[in-house]
């Protein structure tokens, strides 16, 4: 009777093993990722006879199961058993990559971190990126990308947000409104010009604010003085021109202030780290 029950739980025990790799390996890359990474990698090739073809920095894209291509990061999701692999995390910096952003982007549904940075990447951000629920840290970084940034804006997850050496002519701070956690914001070396926009105050996780070397002008709106956790401010190489408020000076959590190449006047306490003009 013993031996029997020992027995009866070693197969319902093996069983249970051979489920679980079985499971594992049939559901290793989810159909809908794979659709969109498929779609993405088309649009990556601006050249429409060269659709299908993979470029040199995705060459390991051409198996079926995505969790293993270079630069696709998976995790099992929910945790536990009875779960599928999805799509977290693209690290893409440095591919090489040539060609315009595709839409599918957004059929990764758990996709949290999107690093493209330092690729050739061209044309407009296709306005639903901006709308990813799970998206964290967005590294769109040293391409070639033109047109609006972001427009309407959805992304309540975000931290982490550089689009910086970028050809980005239009901008507004509606990103606040909705990325209440956004921590990081790198907007440098861009071609964004008129006024120096008003409502950055709603980010009001800020802890880094880049805007050097675009062509922002006027006068600095006070609002950008009420970022509580501002540590971090860039505005160098610029057209600003007005005075700086005292208050700036006095903040006690700013640690870094670059203030210099625009046209600004006002008293500040000339702490070493800070460079005005
Ligand atoms: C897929 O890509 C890998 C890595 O580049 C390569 O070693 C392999 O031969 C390719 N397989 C096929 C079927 O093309
Ligand atoms: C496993 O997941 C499927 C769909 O993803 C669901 O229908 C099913 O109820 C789940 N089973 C358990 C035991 O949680
Ligand atoms: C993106 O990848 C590059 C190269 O690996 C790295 O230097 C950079 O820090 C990454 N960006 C983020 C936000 O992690
Ligand atoms: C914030 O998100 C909501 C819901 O998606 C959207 O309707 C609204 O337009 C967004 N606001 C801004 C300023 O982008
Ligand atoms: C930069 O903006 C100016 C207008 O301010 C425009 O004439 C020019 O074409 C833009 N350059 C690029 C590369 O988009
Ligand atoms: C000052 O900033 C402008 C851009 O606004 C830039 O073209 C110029 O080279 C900068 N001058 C110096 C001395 O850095």
């Amino acid at each position: 009777m013993m031996v029997l029950d020992i027995c009866r739980s070693l197969i319902f025990l093996i069983f249970c093993f051979l489920a679980h790799v079985l499971s594992a390996q049939i559901t290793s890359c989810n159909s809908n990722d794979l659709r969109a990474l498929t779609d993405f990698q088309y649009g990556l090739n601006s050249d429409p006879d060269s659709q299908g073809i993979l470029m040199p920095g995705i060459k390991s894209w051409n198996t079926s199961d995505c969790c293993i291509w270079d630069g696709v990061v998976c995790e099992s999701w929910p945790a536990g058993l009875n779960s599928s692999m999805r799509v977290v995390a693209l690290e893409l910096s440095g591919k090489d990559l040539r060609g315009r952003l595709r839409e599918s982007l957004v059929g990764l549904g758990k996709l949290r971190s999107l690093n493209i940075s330092n690729n050739i990447l061209s044309g407009s951000l296709p306005a639903k990126m901006f709308k990813m629920k799970n998206m964290e840290v967005l590294d769109l970084s040293n391409n070639q990308f033109t047109g609006v940034f972001p427009g309407k804006c959805d992304l309540p997850s975000l931290q982490f947000l550089d689009v910086s050496q970028n050809y980005l002519s239009i901008m507004d701070t509606s990103i606040c409104i909705n990325s209440t956690s956004l921590r990081h914001l790198d907007l440098s070396m861009n071609n964004f010009s008129g006024n120096f926009p008003t409502g950055f105050d709603k980010c009001t996780s800020l802890t880094h604010l880049i805007l050097n070397s675009n062509k922002f002008s006027g006068i600095l709106p006070d609002d950008l003085f009420q970022l509580q956790n501002l540590q971090w401010l860039q505005l160098q190489d610029n057209s600003l021109s007005g005075s700086l408020p005292f208050c700036l000076s006095n903040s006690p959590t700013i640690q870094y202030l670059n203030m210099k190449n625009n046209s600004l006047t006002g008293l500040i306490n000339l702490l070493s780290k800070f460079e005005i003009s």
